[in-house]
């Protein structure tokens, strides 16, 4: 049996935290996988996240199941970061919460959920996306339809093509979209391109299906689940994958949910239900740690504020560095084309200039590396490095 498989090529995406790790330069600088790095270039366990870490495993009696939904306390503090606490979705009782192994497991149970249905099979995808995005979703048998979101050479968003494609979309098809933080571009919607979205949504009867795995780390905690939060109060049903991994630093944990946004409490029910079937056939249950120490860490006001100030301060500081790079890329070409950097949000933005043997000599050459498609992630870059990284880019793209 097992001589018929064949020799799979390694992700790319992690084959660049291989490549880092093994490279023994003092210079070396990371900009490919997608972690938060504080000055020391660490990527830190939060410290209202290591106390309520410490609580849980001073005070936790039992390691039993927990069932395929996950913690129930969990779910309720992640629908309210994510939804607000007042929002008329949850007032109305029309929403399903469940746990799951990460951003990742609910984009892929979400995926399963929506085949289930046997309404659609039809995905769209804006273009540029995450690459684990098409895998992910069209391993579980739903098929791709790509639009144009974002031009990665004049780094301008294509917001006339993308609503031309909605509105070719296949009747009752399902629409992903990037809540805040758009990975790997940094270029998100403003609020009327999303609202002219829903309407076109609204208007042809396309679910929207919202990735949100870096909520706080743009404009701030609210501000980057506003769009999200009027698709759920505009539209009649909205599929969102939540992750923990960034806003928490909960990585390895693998700590993520399913929040649907139903039309009526029955079905928001029978849509529960149906997820944990689902779970149950795939993964049984989800982990239990990470969720447990975000719900221990949301049950408590003074370590829910230390997080948030925490979170606060990693938001800061991205785009503090977003500021320094694009002005050394602006010293070092003379002219303004990576401004976008400034503007952009989340950890990522894409430069258009570095094609796959810009990235390679970029790394060969200067210890720097990016994600195969040009991404860099301005939380791995040090401060005292943006000059030297400006310049390693101009001699590879000039
Ligand atoms: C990234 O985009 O770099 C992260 O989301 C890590 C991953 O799993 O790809």
């Amino acid at each position: 049996m097992l001589d018929r498989l064949s020799p799979q090529p390694p992700d790319a995406l992690l084959a660049v935290m291989t490549a880092f790790a093994n490279d023994h330069s003092p210079d070396k600088v990371d900009l490919g996988v997608g972690v938060y790095k504080d000055a020391a270039g660490v990527t830190p366990v939060m410290a209202a996240v290591k106390a309520a870490e410490a609580r849980l495993i001073a005070e936790q009696g039992s390691k039993s199941y927990v069932g395929p939904a996950g913690n129930r306390l969990f779910a309720t503090l992640v629908e309210q970061l994510t939804l607000g606490s007042d929002h008329p979705a949850l007032r109305e009782g029309r929403v399903a919460t469940l746990q799951t192994p990460g951003g990742c497991g609910a984009l892929r149970l979400i995926a399963d959920l929506i085949v289930k249905t046997g309404v659609t099979t039809d995905l769209l995808i804006g273009d540029p996306t995450w690459t684990n995005h098409h895998p992910l979703l069209t391993s579980a048998g739903l098929t791709a339809h790509r639009f144009a979101y974002y031009d990665t050479v004049t780094a301008q968003l294509q917001f006339d093509r993308m609503v031309a494609a909605l509105e070719a979309a296949p009747e009752g098809g399902v629409v992903l979209l990037q809540g805040a933080c758009h990975n790997p571009t940094g270029a998100d919607l403003s609020l009327a391109q999303w609202s002219a979205v829903a309407d076109v949504l609204e208007r042809r009867g396309l679910v929207p299906l919202v990735d949100q795995a870096y909520q706080g780390l743009g404009n701030g905690l609210d501000a980057d689940a506003a769009a999200l939060r009027m698709l759920a109060a505009r539209l009649p049903e909205v599929l969102i994958a939540v992750s923990c991994s960034k806003n928490f630093g909960l990585y390895r944990e693998r700590v993520g949910a399913i929040i649907v946004v139903a039309r009526t409490p029955a079905q928001a029910l029978t849509t529960f239900g149906t997820l944990q079937m689902l779970a149950r056939r795939m993964y049984s249950m989800p982990p239990d740690h990470g969720a447990a120490i975000v719900a221990t860490l949301g049950a408590d006001p003074a370590l829910l504020g230390i997080w948030r100030a925490e979170l606060d301060g990693m938001r800061v500081r991205v785009n503090t560095l977003r500021t320094l790079l694009a002005a050394a890329l602006a010293s070092e070409y003379g002219d303004r084309r990576f401004d976008h950097i400034a503007t952009q949000r989340g950890m990522f933005s894409i430069l258009g200039v570095l094609g796959l043997d810009a990235v390679a000599r970029l790394a060969r050459d200067a210890h720097v590396y990016t994600a195969p498609d040009g991404r860099i992630n301005l939380a791995g870059l040090p401060e005292a490095a943006a000059g030297r990284v400006a310049a390693a880019i101009r001699r590879v793209a000039p």
